[in-house]
């Protein structure tokens, strides 16, 4: 039996492996199909639904959906990039993200997503909501103001680090980062070298005294959009 499949993105037949999902096949032929919680040193979990794509004509999550013979896929739509946008926008209501003043702009995947999808400011009404920030570990921060609950740090310190420094608590409005059962980020495990403390996409988890470093204009985004590193490996 062969271990490759057709499939079809956007009308172009590709050829992927069996196992991979329509996100990593997508990637090796050069198609960016938009993502936030999603990483490649981590499992996938299909939580932010940024890479929602119509999948033999039902919605499904690009970075969990395995890929099937024949399958036909459509990513660039209307209605898909309208869904990602609204997706994008209420992450950017529901913390509180001013770019202007965050050490990660221009490193920020949200802030490129917005970009990327033409976002200058959201839809919805902001909620300000009041969230904690946690300066307790000499080298770490934690400012909840700013997390989009992608749990990217919770599968880092668990996948990579072999800690569990992080874990994603409550419910609704009120579900954010836990650290270590509602300790301190000072009381944890938590190590400046640990994977966890640089896979965060937003400006949560930063490195204390390194701020500012590179300056801003200067970032990864602000030089290049987001999801071109993909798209340039295009044939
Ligand atoms: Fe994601 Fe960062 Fe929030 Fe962790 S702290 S859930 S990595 S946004
Ligand atoms: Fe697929 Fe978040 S990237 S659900």
């Amino acid at each position: 039996m062969s271990d490759t499949v057709k499939i079809t993105i956007d009308g172009k037949e590709i050829e992927a492996r069996l196992g991979q999902t329509i996100l990593e096949a997508a990637d090796d032929a050069g198609i960016y199909i938009p993502r936030l919680c999603s990483h490649p040193d981590l499992k996938p979990i299909g939580s932010c639904r940024v890479c929602t794509v119509m999948c033999d004509g039902r919605p499904q999550a690009a970075c969990v959906k395995p890929v099937m013979e024949g399958m036909v896929i459509e990513n660039e739509t209307p209605q898909l990039l309208q869904h990602r946008r609204n997706i994008i926008d209420m992450m950017f209501v529901e913390g509180n993200h001013f770019c202007m003043f965050c050490e990660k702009s221009g490193n920020c995947e949200l802030q490129a997503l917005a970009y990327r999808f033409g976002i200058s400011a959201p839809q919805y009404p902001f909620q300000f909501p009041e969230k904690e920030v946690d300066a307790s570990h000499p080298d770490v921060m934690l400012d909840h103001n700013r997390c989009v609950m992608c749990a990217r740090c919770v599968r880092a310190s668990q996948e990579l680090d072999g800690k569990n420094v992080f874990q994603s608590i409550g419910r609704g409005f009120e579900r954010k980062i836990g650290v270590n059962g509602e300790k301190a980020l000072g009381d944890t495990d938590m190590a400046v070298s640990d994977r966890a403390a640089d896979i965060c996409p937003v400006g949560c988890i930063i490195k204390k005294r390194v701020g500012f470093k590179v300056p801003v204009g200067e970032r990864l985004y602000d030089k290049k959009p987001i999801g071109s590193d993909i798209e340039g490996v295009r044939s």
